[in-house]
C-alpha cells in the first residue's frame, strides 16, 4: 500500500496528461493578465481591516516590520512556487506540484489543504465584504437590514449560537455572480479584474499618497512597544509580538499562488508563472509597508482596532482628507470582491486537477464545451461557498484559511528541495536561487507564522485534515488512476470491488 500512496507522478506524465485536446482549458491569459490576478487576490481584506486589529492588539507601529516578516516568508515560498509553476505549468498549483515530488496521499492532503485557501478563503473574504458594502450603502443613506445581512451562527468559544439573522445576502450575491462570470469565460472574468483592481490599487496609492502629508512621527514612538501581559495570561507588543502580529497579517498576502492554478490558461506560462507571481508580491509588499506606516503615522496605534481602521486613521487628519472616505470605502468593496473572484477561480482548477488525476469524480473535471471553463467545479465550488459565507461568522474562518495556506507553502517549499535531489535533470525555466538555502527559509519562517496562531485554530486544522484523509481511503486511494495505471488486472478487480 505505501508503494501506492507515496507514488509519485512523473512531470511528463503530468504535462501530457493535461494537454486535453478540445476538453482542455484554453490559453488566453497574458503575463499582465496573470500579475493582475495576483495583484487581485491579493489586496482585499488583510490591508482593508486586519492591519488596525493586529496594529492595536500585537506590534503596534511595528506591523511595519510585521508585513516585512511575512512578505519575505511569501517571497521565499514565491520563489519555490515560482520553480514548480515554470517547470509544471498546468492546472492544479501545489496540489500538481505535491503529486510530482511526493507522492499521491501528500498531493491529496495538499488538494484538500487547499480548499480552506480558497474556497473559505473566497467565502471569508466575501462576509468582509458584505460588511463594508453594506457600510458603503450606508454612507450613501441606503439602509439594509442586519437580518439578511449577518450571520444567522455566532461561535461563543465552544458552541455555536443563533443570533436571529437570516443569512448573510449580499455575501451570497457577490459569490452566485462572480462564480456566473467565471462560468462564461477566463477572459472575461480576467477583464473586470483588471478593471477592479486599477480602481483598487489607485485609492490605495491616494491613501499613501495624501496620507502621508498628515503623518504625526510622534505616533511612531515607541516603534515597538515594550511588552504588556493581559489578564488571560497572553501577551502583546513587543518582538513576540512583532512575529504574532506577522502571523496575523499573512493574511493580506494570501492569493500570489492562485496565480499558479491558472498556469493551463496562460499563453506562456513557463515565462509568465514566475514573473507574475514575483512582481504582483513585490508590488503589494511594498503597497502594505507604505500604508501601515502612513495609518500607524495618522493615529495612535491603539485607535486602529476598528474594523474600517483606513477610516479611522483618515478621519485623524481632520477635514482636510474628508474627501477620501468614500474612495475608501469603494477600494474596499473592489479589492474585497477581486479576491472573492480570483479565490473562486482557483479552487475549481485543484478540483479539475484532482479529477483527471481520479482522486476526485470525473465530474470535477467537467469543461464547458463552449465557454471552456471548469464549469461543474466552477459552479459547486460557487454553492458551497455562498452556504459557508451566507452563515458562519468571519472570525471563525479567517485564521483557518491562514493555517491552510501556510502549510500548503511549506510542503511546496519542501518539495523544491526534494525534487532538486530527485530530479535534478527537468528542464527547469525558472530556478529558485540559492537551493536548499531560501525553500529552507520558507519553511522556516512559514512554520514560524504557523505556530503563532491558535491552538484552536491548529485543532480544526486536524480536523479537517482527518475529514480528507478519511476520504482519501474511501475513495482516492481506489480510484487513482495511477494506481490503476501500476495495478494487475487481477489487484485492479480487488480494489474496486
Ligand atoms: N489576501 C487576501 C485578503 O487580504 C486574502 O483579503
Amino acid at each position: 500500500m505505501a508503494k501506492h500512496i507515496f507514488a509519485t507522478k512523473s512531470v511528463d506524465n503530468l504535462i501530457r496528461e493535461s494537454e486535453g485536446g478540445e476538453h482542455g482549458l484554453k490559453r488566453t491569459l497574458t503575463a499582465t493578465n496573470l500579475t493582475m490576478l495576483g495583484v487581485g487576490a491579493i489586496i482585499g481584506a488583510g490591508i482593508f481591516v486586519l492591519t488596525g486589529t493586529a496594529a492595536a492588539n500585537a506590534a503596534g507601529p511595528a506591523i511595519v516590520i510585521s508585513f516585512l516578516i511575512a512578505g519575505l516568508g511569501c517571497l521565499f515560498a514565491g520563489l519555490c512556487y515560482a520553480e514548480f509553476a515554470s517547470m509544471i505549468p498546468i492546472a492544479g498549483s501545489a496540489y500538481t506540484y505535491g503529486y510530482a515530488t511526493l507522492g499521491e496521499f501528500i498531493a491529496w492532503i495538499i488538494g484538500w489543504d487547499l480548499i480552506l485557501e480558497y474556497l473559505f478563503g473566497a467565502a471569508t473574504v466575501a462576509v468582509g465584504w458584505s460588511g463594508n458594502f453594506v457600510s458603503l450603502l450606508k454612507s450613501l443613506g441606503i439602509h439594509v437590514p442586519a437580518a439578511i445581512a449577518s450571520a444567522p451562527l455566532a461561535y461563543n468559544g465552544s458552541s455555536f449560537e443563533l443570533t436571529g439573522a437570516l443569512m448573510n445576502l449580499p455575501a451570497i450575491i457577490l459569490i452566485l455572480i462572480m462564480t456566473a462570470l467565471l462560468v462564461v469565460g477566463i477572459q472575461e472574468s480576467a477583464k473586470l479584474n483588471n478593471v477592479i483592481v486599477i480602481v483598487k490599487v489607485a485609492i490605495v496609492l491616494l491613501v499613501i499618497g495624501f496620507g502621508f502629508q498628515y503623518v504625526n512621527t510622534a505616533n511612531w514612538e515607541p516603534f515597538i512597544p515594550a511588552k504588556e501581559i493581559l489578564t488571560d495570561g497572553s501577551s502583546r507588543y513587543g518582538w513576540q509580538g512583532v512575529v504574532a502580529g506577522a502571523a496575523i497579517v499573512f493574511f493580506s498576502y494570501i492569493g500570489f499562488d492562485a496565480v499558479s492554478t491558472a498556469a493551463q490558461e496562460a499563453k506562456n506560462p513557463q515565462r509568465d508563472m514566475p514573473i507574475s507571481m514575483l512582481v504582483s508580491l513585490g508590488i503589494c509588499t511594498l503597497l502594505y509597508v507604505l500604508m501601515s506606516l502612513v495609518l500607524t503615522g495618522l493615529v495612535p496605534f491603539k485607535m486602529l482596532n476598528v474594523p474600517d481602521p483606513v477610516l479611522v486613521a483618515l478621519e485623524a487628519a481632520g477635514p482636510a482628507l474628508k474627501w477620501l472616505y468614500f474612495f475608501t470605502g469603494v477600494g474596499a468593496v473592489a479589492g474585497l470582491a477581486s479576491v472573492v473572484l480570483v479565490m473562486l477561480m482557483g479552487q475549481p482548477r485543484i478540483f479539475y486537477a484532482m479529477s483527471r488525476d481520479g482522486l476526485l469524480p470525473a465530474i470535477f473535471g467537467t469543461v464547458h464545451p463552449k465557454y471552456k471553463t471548469p464549469y461543474v467545479p466552477t459552479i459547486l465550488t460557487g454553492l458551497v461557498a455562498a452556504v459557508v459565507a451566507g452563515i458562519f461568522p468571519i472570525g471563525l474562518l479567517g485564521e483557518l484559511v491562514s493555517i491552510g495556506t501556510l502549510l500548503a507553502f511549506v510542503i511546496v517549499c519542501a518539495g523544491i528541495i526534494i525534487l532538486r535531489r530527485t530530479n535534478p535533470n527537468i528542464p527547469r525555466p525558472f530556478k529558485t536561487p540559492l537551493v536548499p538555502l531560501v525553500p529552507a527559509l520558507g519553511i522556516l519562517i512559514c512554520g514560524y507564522m504557523m505556530v503563532n496562531l491558535g491552538f484552536d485554530t491548529w485543532l480544526r486544522l486536524l480536523v479537517w485534515m482527518g475529514i480528507g484523509v478519511v476520504i482519501y481511503f474511501f475513495y482516492g486511494r481506489k480510484h487513482s488512476k495511477l494506481r490503476k495505471q501500476d495495478t494487475s488486472p487481477a489487484e485492479a478487480r480487488e480494489l474496486v470491488s
